[in-house]
């Protein structure tokens, strides 16, 4: 649930502290006569919602000004690219994706957009966006940047936008995921805003609302520094894992995508093994970190071994997402599930109320609630072994630092902070996991 009074506490917080960092980066430098300009802004943070009315905690947007136009965006990890929807997508068809959407970006004289650059965005199970790519200035909370490179939607299938839940993708992903960069040599957003210098520094920070917690914090996409209420946390950091985009040639690595190494997982308590990664010589298992995922996808042998050590009734069922092959399961409502990752030598619990997917619950029957669990099988991953999704999001901080403002001439790098009390993560269940049935 959002915490407006909260967020209002936390942004004058967010203010006071751009202002302590801009005077301390001034004075540093010894820049003489400062003229205030809204043009400096080194940080930037942007409160994150779930959508109104929306029944489920997977889709969470920002609000975003491209050329003077607010927009509500999907956040996505997995992909450096951006687009919209423009008023020349069918908002009134059902047939379209851009079905029932309200704020599209209308296109008017002053548009910059590049006829011969067609853009085509495959979103997985959520269908296929195309469109034109377009040069565009955005204010990201305050932080104005020029050159943007963006697409405008003018067609897109069923599912592109969710009926209207969002309008477009932020695409927080390397240029190396980037289909704008790897065509067009158009930069993703992230690497705009570093090549531009306005950030402080070169990396940003994430964390989700989750639905039926009244403890949930709220969200926030942090650009160019993070929150002050984390710095002085322990945060875990790993060198970004590289790996090859194709399964015929494993010996050449690259960046390829924000992974780590899983190395463990546990279910209920019970560690279950991890198969082999199929994506380096050393076999090491990459996990993709997947804003864009509803849930935490593994190969079809692990969501096997994880599921047999679920609690209570379970049931696997083919997947009837659209676009899934995949195997889903559904559990007794009334039952925490504990899932553990092992990432760089530290285990993090997925709060078991992540594990729930809100509104998806039915009833047998014998009058038991299932509800579907925040895990899937997956054989063949657009990119990495396994993805974490949402349900693993929501449960940890995660900090993506480019480490370099040239970048990429130093190994970027992945923060990671559990946001979930485990002493109380089970306890706590069986007061809140009702606070996600319909
Ligand atoms: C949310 O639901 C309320 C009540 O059903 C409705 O009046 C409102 O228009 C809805 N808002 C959106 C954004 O769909
Ligand atoms: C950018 O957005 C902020 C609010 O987030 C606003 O105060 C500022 O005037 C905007 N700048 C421009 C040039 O529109
Ligand atoms: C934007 O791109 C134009 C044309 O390439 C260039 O002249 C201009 O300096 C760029 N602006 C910024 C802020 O990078
Ligand atoms: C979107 O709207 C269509 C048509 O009203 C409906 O059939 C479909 O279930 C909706 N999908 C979602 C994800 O809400
Ligand atoms: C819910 O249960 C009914 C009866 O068992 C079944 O027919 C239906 O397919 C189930 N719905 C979902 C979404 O699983
Ligand atoms: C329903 O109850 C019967 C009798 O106790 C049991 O055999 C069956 O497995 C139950 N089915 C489900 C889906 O819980």
């Amino acid at each position: 649930m959002q915490q407006p009074g909260n967020w209002f506490g936390t942004a004058t917080l967010y203010i006071a502290f751009a202002l302590a960092l801009f005077w301390t980066l001034s004075t540093l430098s010894q820049v003489e006569n400062l003229v205030p300009d809204h043009e400096v802004v080194y940080a930037s943070q942007l409160l994150m919602h779930i959508p109104p009315n929306s029944t489920n905690d997977a889709y969470h947007v920002v609000s975003v000004k491209l050329d003077g136009q607010s927009v509500p965006l999907n956040i996505y990890t997995s992909t450096g690219d951006s687009f919209v929807a423009s008023g020349q997508c069918d908002v009134s068809d059902p047939k379209s994706g851009c079905y029932a959407l309200d704020a599209v970006f209308n296109i008017d004289e002053n548009t910059m957009i590049h006829h011969g650059q067609k853009f085509e965005a495959d979103l997985g199970g959520a269908g296929r966006a195309t469109g034109q790519l377009a040069t565009l200035r955005a204010n990201i909370s305050g932080l104005e940047v020029g050159n943007v490179s963006a697409a405008l939607i003018d067609n897109a299938m069923p599912g592109s936008f969710q009926n209207g839940t969002f309008a477009g993708i932020l695409g927080l992903g390397m240029r190396t995921a980037s289909t704008q960069w790897l065509q067009f040599q158009k930069l993703p957003l992230v690497d705009t805003l570093i090549t531009q210098g306005k950030l402080a520094k070169p990396l940003f920070s994430l964390r989700f609302p989750r639905l039926g917690d009244p403890n949930a914090m709220a969200g926030v996409l942090s650009l160019g520094e993070i929150e002050p209420e984390f710095m002085v946390k322990p945060i875990k950091y790993s060198d970004v894992v590289q790996f090859s985009s194709s399964l015929d040639n494993v010996d050449s690595l690259s960046t390829a995508a924000w992974a780590v190494s899983l190395d463990g997982l546990r279910m209920n308590g019970v560690e279950v093994p991890v198969s082999p990664g199929r994506l380096r010589p050393d076999t090491k298992h990459v996990s993709v970190i997947d804003s864009g995922s509803s849930n935490i996808y593994l190969p079809t042998s692990d969501f096997k071994a994880v599921v047999e050590k679920f609690e209570g009734k379970t049931e696997v069922r083919q997947s009837t997402s659209q676009g899934s092959t995949g195997d889903e399961v559904y559990f007794e409502c009334a039952e925490p599930q504990s899932l553990e990752l092992k990432v760089n030598g530290n285990w993090y619990l997925v709060d078991p109320l992540d594990m729930l997917v809100s509104h998806s619950s039915n009833s047998t029957e014998n009058g038991t609630m299932m509800c579907r669990g925040g895990i899937g099988s997956v054989d063949s991953p657009k990119i990495g072994d396994s993805v974490l999704g949402m349900p693993f999001l929501r449960s940890v901080f995660t900090i993506y630092d480019y480490m370099s403002t040239d970048m990429f001439s130093k190994s970027p790098r992945l923060g990671l902070l559990s946001l979930v009390d485990t002493r109380l993560a089970k306890s706590r269940y069986a007061d809140l996991y009702t606070n996600r049935l319909p």
